[in-house]
């Protein structure tokens, strides 16, 4: 084992600390839906809310990581998963901060998300079902990747020729073919008023 040698240090500041500086519990949003779907702009119309209010927050998104992070990860199902995997570890990593994280990964394999929880932790954990059809998002096609798709030009892409699995039992479920913007990101803001993890006098 490569970390057989390794020994996990408790930090002198530890996160509770930070959560009550912040006067914010830290969590972990998960995103998860479709290409097109809306995660990314949701997470970003709940991280403006979120920050106006004062609360520490950062936004893990899908292209920024890839660019990045994860530049050596294409879309077979193993290198999905090692995205998801490092991604998994780096949101712990910030929840330790105190901060609210909010992801926006297309997160496509249930079992991905799954270990997800269970690494983060199922109490710090929030799973967002970005629902909208695939028609809808098709429509949408905000980066013409579902163009290219159906003439082949991509191959194995979410929805057209690889799979998505719904979440069974997510915190939350966000329509955006249903809400506009502002009501998606609304949604989400009363659910972590109605958990307690942000205070209602914020809002
Ligand atoms: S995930 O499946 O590993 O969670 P992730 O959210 O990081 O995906 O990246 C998805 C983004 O990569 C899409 O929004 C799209 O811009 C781009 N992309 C490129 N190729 C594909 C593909 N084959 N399937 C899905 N998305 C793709």
């Amino acid at each position: 084992m490569a970390t057989e040698n390794l020994h996990f240090h408790e930090h002198r500041v530890p996160r509770e600390e930070k959560e009550k500086r912040n006067q914010h519990k830290s969590r972990v949003i998960w995103f998860t839906g479709l290409s097109g779907s809306g995660k990314s702009t949701v997470a970003n119309a709940t991280e403006k809310v979120l920050h106006d209010m004062g609360l520490q927050t950062y936004i893990l998104d899908g292209d920024n990581v890839r660019i990045g992070l994860n530049k050596d990860l294409g879309f077979s199902h193993e290198d999905r998963t090692e995205n998801i995997r490092r991604i998994t570890e780096v949101a712990n990593l910030f929840a330790d901060s105190g901060s609210i994280i909010l992801t926006a990964f297309i997160s496509p394999y249930r079992e991905d998300r799954d270990i997800a929880r269970e690494v983060i932790g199922n109490k710090d954990f929030i799973e967002v079902f970005i629902s909208a059809d695939l028609s809808v998002c098709e429509e949408r096609d905000p980066k013409g990747l579902y163009k290219k798709a159906r003439a082949g030009e991509i191959k194995g892409f979410t929805g057209i020729d690889a799979p998505y699995e719904e979440p069974i039992n997510p915190e939350l479920v966000v329509e955006t073919d249903k809400h506009d913007i502002e009501a998606c990101a609304q949604i989400v803001i009363e659910y972590l008023v109605k958990e307690g993890i942000i205070s209602k006098t914020l809002v």
